[in-house]
């Protein structure tokens, strides 16, 4: 009794006894040469984010933890898990998993957070889903904290935070809440992939993107040069001049609106041409200083699913009773959608330029990667970059292309701790569309070593 009694305390503070750990998955055949644990991270009180943790296929016990977060507003890290960088993808069908080659925790452990409550299954238990970007990066920070309370043992291994997209606001102010903060955690590193990290420079380069990309023609380029410009200089962002608005209204209606992929400016869009109502939502941040007529005729949308992404295999396979069981989520939990309307709906922004927290983040001596894949245009490449050179950082490497697999996978320069990175050819989703050229992206930003 007592030997059984030391055995459970001493497996208890290796994080390997708990009975968030997930033993068999429905849809998977296969042995695993890793574990995994799925469950609730308390944030404030009453605040309940649901995480899914892999431990790295190579060595968990020196490899790095990384914390990875998708955006939205209000889309859920298990998209991230189960497309993008994740060991284990569903198939077509809903019902069976696969292993990822590619997938992160070849070289690290991985933490996917279902980010604030109401997305995923993550819940509030007064269902109260208003919040905003301080309050998000408050709750992801007591969440990490009784992360390592479950996982002692991963507070020695370097620590990283990647995000996508919106993440491109959570991760830098996660960040800094980290290293304001008093809690022991061994932050190395931040990244932001196809993040929105300005709206300015996002807004402003978007028409640019559009036009060299042979998405305008000749007649609508000129008026945006006739109404926008002023000698060299061009105002798309907020320009007061009503005919220059209609023509950026134009611009935002074909990239988002007209049937192209907005994540993936050269694949299909599943369900192909129709109008989709999606952004009506967003339309209060992106372009916020113009009322786009043409949106207010627009469809209300049902759910956020993003357009032109289909979801099907993931949200069916979620959604079985049996998936929930086996990752512990309760019967009060809503079922799981890809992203939640009532979160994004809710939403407060409060940052629109995140240079002030590279500025911190960079003097208190983090690494940082800035990676877009090139043909996204939801939060283009450009945009990224003009983010980056506003920082008026020191630069140490000039731009070049970097290889994978004897191939030029894109392009990078790097301004000391800070690298900008493009990966060529792939959208917004860069681990799910370009896995290969990803995972030796991130084994280059955790290992510091050259890209
Ligand atoms: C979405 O994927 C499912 C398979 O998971 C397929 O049956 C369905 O036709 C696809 N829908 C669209 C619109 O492409
Ligand atoms: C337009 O945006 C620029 C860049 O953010 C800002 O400096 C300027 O004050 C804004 N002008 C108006 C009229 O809002
Ligand atoms: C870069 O980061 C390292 C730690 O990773 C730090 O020691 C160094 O001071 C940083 N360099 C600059 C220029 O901030």
């Amino acid at each position: 009794m007592e030997s059984l009694w030391l055995l459970l305390c001493v497996s208890g503070a290796l994080g390997y006894f708990s009975p968030d750990e997930v033993l068999s998955l429905p849809g998977l055949s296969t042995r695993l040469n890793f574990r995994q644990w799925s469950g609730y991270l308390q944030a404030a009180p009453g605040n309940h984010l649901h995480y899914w943790f892999v431990t790295s296929q190579k060595d968990p016990a020196t490899d790095p933890l990384l914390l990875w977060l998708n955006g939205g507003p209000g889309c859920s890290s298990l998209d991230g898990f189960l497309s993008e960088n994740g060991p284990l993808h569903v198939k077509d069908d809903g019902s069976t998993l696969y292993i990822n080659q590619y997938s992160w925790n070849k070289v690290a452990n991985v933490l996917y957070l279902e980010s604030p409550a109401g997305v995923g299954f993550s819940y509030a238990d007064d269902k109260i889903y208003a919040t905003n970007d301080n309050e998000v990066a408050e709750n992801n920070y007591l969440a990490l904290q009784d992360f390592f309370n479950k996982f002692p043992n991963f507070r020695r291994n370097d620590f990283y935070v990647i995000g996508e997209s919106y993440g491109g606001i959570y991760t830098p102010t996660l960040s800094l809440t980290i290293m304001n903060g008093a809690a022991n955690i061994n932050l190395k590193g931040f990244g932001v992939g196809n993040g929105l990290s300005s709206t300015y420079y996002n807004d402003q380069s978007l028409v640019y993107f559009a036009y060299y990309h042979g998405l305008i023609g000749p007649t609508l380029w000129a008026d945006l040069n006739r109404f926008c410009c002023s000698g060299e200089v061009c105002n798309f962002f907020n320009n007061s001049e009503y005919s220059c608005q209609a023509s950026v209204e134009e611009v935002f209606m074909i990239v988002y609106d007209s049937g192209l992929n907005v994540y993936s400016l050269y694949l299909n869009c599943a369900g192909g041409v129709k109008r989709y109502p999606r952004f009506l939502q967003d339309i209060k941040n992106l372009f916020q200083f113009y009322q786009f007529e043409g949106l207010k005729t627009a469809d209300k949308p049902r759910n956020l699913a993003p357009p032109c992404i289909n979801d099907t295999a993931q949200w069916t396979w979620l959604n079985r009773a049996d998936v929930r069981t086996a990752l512990h989520i309760p019967e009060k939990v809503q079922a799981w959608e890809i992203c939640s309307k009532v979160v994004s709906e809710n939403y407060q922004r409060i940052y629109s330029n995140m240079d002030n927290f590279y500025h911190q983040l960079l003097s208190m001596g983090l690494r940082v990667l800035v990676y877009n894949g090139d043909t996204d245009m939801a939060c283009n490449f450009l945009g990224e970059h003009w983010f980056v050179q506003s920082l008026n950082l020191e630069k140490t490497v000039d731009y070049q292309p970097w290889i994978c697999n004897n191939q030029i996978a894109g392009f990078y320069e790097q301004y000391k701790n800070l690298t900008f990175l493009t990966v060529k050819g792939a959208g917004h989703m860069v681990p799910q569309w370009a896995p290969r050229q990803a995972l030796k992206m991130f084994e280059s930003f955790i290992s510091n070593s050259p890209y």
